[in-house]
């Protein structure tokens, strides 16, 4: 027994030593990359991360997964333009190649996306989406950096990183994977409208497709809250808790579990009428006044265009309190200003509070290389067997899930096909009680990134990354996701409740006792 486990313990010594020589004398052949970093990083290195843009606010990320070798590169997406890509090659490689994205304008490379994927033994790529920091400032007179943000990041890291990990494992890739939340899930759904060949399996969250209409969106309603906090008619963030609470009290019960929790916001229509300050009022800060009562009632409409078409819905109830500090606090929304300023009319003194539907009209017609990201046909990619699993938060402050609805019955009706047909390719959850991405009051782990979880407690039914993975090689399509609501949001503090999340076009509905804790109490119906 003693002789058995020191020759396994050098055995295991002299392959991370292998790997690691692997690693250092990797010189890779690919046109147009240029190699800045090559180091073997082994499993608990706090990485340090001095490249990274300031802005980018992040500096280090720890190794929690898998020793891996890590190459990073520069590479040029045309002569005006490149990309940092980052490519995390692990010892224990299982056969998988995936790319992760971005979030909002920035340019910054997602590490801790990277560092997630790592863990489940994947070869992990990220890039900084053509451009460093978080402003959008460098879109200005540079459409090669523009054009990279629509597509071409993305796609040139998913070229470059296939042939990476095939020149280092020799060996081919078996299946090719996405995860990306936000823009990253608008990164998703591009790569499966316009590279079908790219990935086998897409997990996009939260996608900001209808790109343009988004932006608009978001500095419609920065506008209509106002940019003058001491009007009489703005709306404090009080009061937002005020009109929060009485929209819970309105629509909660529609799910059958007074929880707090809205499990199909679609079906609330809150009547804001009864938050009007009567004439006897006392007290002016629990109430609405006749000014805070009209923008309230625009700010849960959807946005129109001058012909009267809805071009992007209503922001979903539910979502008003935590769009306070970034849309309806004060200032006008930071990357709709960018994205105008910078990659729309090249103007860094263009006046945001001058937004109107002008300025849509004129953004529709300029739709930067196709920045919209609205096809409504994925047929070469289903047709491929490719599949995409999209969730979307229904407390999301800054895109509203409504979206995500919108954008299914636009693949149903270009496609011609109903949700039966949809299922084969594209499944799309609805997770009640997620803001953006993460956070919020309901079970919102749903392994969409690193929230603590153990990787031993992921499975295909309460994981998305497994899910996919599941449902391309097993053929397994998720029928719902189980998500978890750690106590206190802690995954050492253990599970506080969870919850399955139904697949659109079913809602979620509470059957059992109590209020709403009970899992098994929840069914979905159509
Ligand atoms: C990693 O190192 C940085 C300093 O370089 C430090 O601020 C950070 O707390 C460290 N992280 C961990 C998890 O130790
Ligand atoms: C760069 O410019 C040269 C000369 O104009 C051209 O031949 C080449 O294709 C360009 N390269 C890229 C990556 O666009
Ligand atoms: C790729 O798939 C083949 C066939 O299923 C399998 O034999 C091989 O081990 C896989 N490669 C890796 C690296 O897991
Ligand atoms: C981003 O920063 C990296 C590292 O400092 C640099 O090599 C690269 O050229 C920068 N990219 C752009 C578009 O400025
Ligand atoms: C109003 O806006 C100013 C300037 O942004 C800020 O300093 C102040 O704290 C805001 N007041 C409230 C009540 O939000
Ligand atoms: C007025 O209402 C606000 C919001 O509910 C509350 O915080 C405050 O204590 C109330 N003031 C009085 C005097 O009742
Ligand atoms: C409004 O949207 C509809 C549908 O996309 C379009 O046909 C129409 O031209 C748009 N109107 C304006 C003024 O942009
Ligand atoms: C946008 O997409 C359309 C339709 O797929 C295509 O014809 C056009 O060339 C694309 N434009 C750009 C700038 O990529
Ligand atoms: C999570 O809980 C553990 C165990 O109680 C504690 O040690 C840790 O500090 C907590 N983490 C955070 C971020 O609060
Ligand atoms: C729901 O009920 C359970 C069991 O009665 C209780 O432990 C929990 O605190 C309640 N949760 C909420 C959000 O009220």
């Amino acid at each position: 027994m003693l002789l058995l486990c020191c020759l396994l313990t050098l055995a295991g010594v002299s392959y991370a030593q292998s790997f690691a020589e692997q690693c250092q004398s990797f010189r890779p052949s690919i046109p147009n990359v240029q190699v800045n970093v090559l180091e073997f990083v082994p499993k608990g290195t706090n990485l340090s991360l001095p490249y990274n843009d300031a802005s980018c606010n992040q500096n280090w990320q720890s190794v929690y997964g898998t020793d891996f070798c890590r190459v990073a590169m520069d590479v040029r997406t045309s002569n005006t333009s490149n990309i940092i890509l980052e490519a995390w090659l692990p010892t224990n490689w299982n056969g998988r190649f995936l790319s992760t994205g971005n979030g909002g304008l920035a340019g910054c490379i997602q590490y801790a996306d990277i560092a997630y994927a790592n863990m489940y033994n994947f070869a992990v790529v990220g890039a900084n989406n053509g451009h460093n920091g978080t402003s959008g400032r460098p879109f200005l007179n540079s459409p090669g950096v523009v054009e990279d943000f629509a597509y071409r990041s993305i796609h040139t890291g998913v070229v470059v990183g296939k042939q990476l990990t095939e020149q280092f494992y020799s060996s081919p890739i078996n299946h090719s994977y996405y995860l990306g939340c936000s823009t990253g899930g608008r990164q998703g759904m591009k790569s499966a409208q316009m590279f079908p060949e790219d990935f086998d399996g897409i997990v996009a969250g939260a996608p900001a497709f209808d790109f343009n209409h988004l932006t608009d969106w978001s500095g419609w309603l920065s506008l209509i809250a106002g940019t003058d906090n001491t009007s009489a008619s703005f709306i404090t963030r009080n009061l937002w808790t005020i009109i929060n609470n009485e929209v819970i009290r309105q629509c909660d019960s529609i799910d059958g579990a007074v929880d707090g929790i809205l499990e199909d916001p679609d079906l609330c229509q809150p009547k804001l009428e009864t938050l009007l300050c009567s004439p006897d009022a006392t007290n002016a800060s629990a109430c609405l006044n006749s000014g805070q009562y009209d923008r309230a009632v625009k700010l849960f409409e959807p946005l129109y265009n001058a012909s009267g078409t809805l071009i992007y819905p209503r922001l979903q109830p539910g979502g008003h309190p935590g769009a306070y500090p970034l849309i309806f606090g004060g200032q006008i929304f930071q990357y709709t200003v960018d994205w105008f300023r910078y990659a729309v009319y090249k103007d860094p003194s263009w006046d945001p509070t001058t937004l109107d539907q002008a300025d849509f009209t004129y953004l529709d017609k300029l739709d930067p290389y196709n920045i919209s990201t609205w096809n409504g046909d994925l047929s070469p990619f289903a047709s491929r067997g490719g599949k995409i699993l999209t969730y979307h938060g229904l407390q999301d402050p800054i895109i509203t899930s409504e979206n995500s609805g919108r954008y299914y019955s636009h693949l149903s009706s270009t496609m011609r096909l109903p949700p039966s047909g949809i299922d084969e390719f594209y499944r799309y959850f609805r997770i009640s009680g997620l803001s953006h991405c993460s956070g919020g009051p309901g079970a919102f782990d749903v392994g969409q990134r690193y929230l603590g979880r153990p990787a031993d407690v992921s499975t295909p039914t309460n994981n998305v990354l497994q899910a996919i993975v599941s449902w391309v090689e097993d053929g397994q399509a998720p029928e719902y996701i189980e998500g978890i609501k750690w106590v206190n949001n802690n995954a050492s503090q253990g599970v506080a409740f969870k919850r399955r999340h139904c697949r659109y076009p079913r809602r979620n509905v509470y059957t059992g006792t109590g209020n709403g804790t009970d899992e098994n109490g929840w069914q979905c119906v159509f």
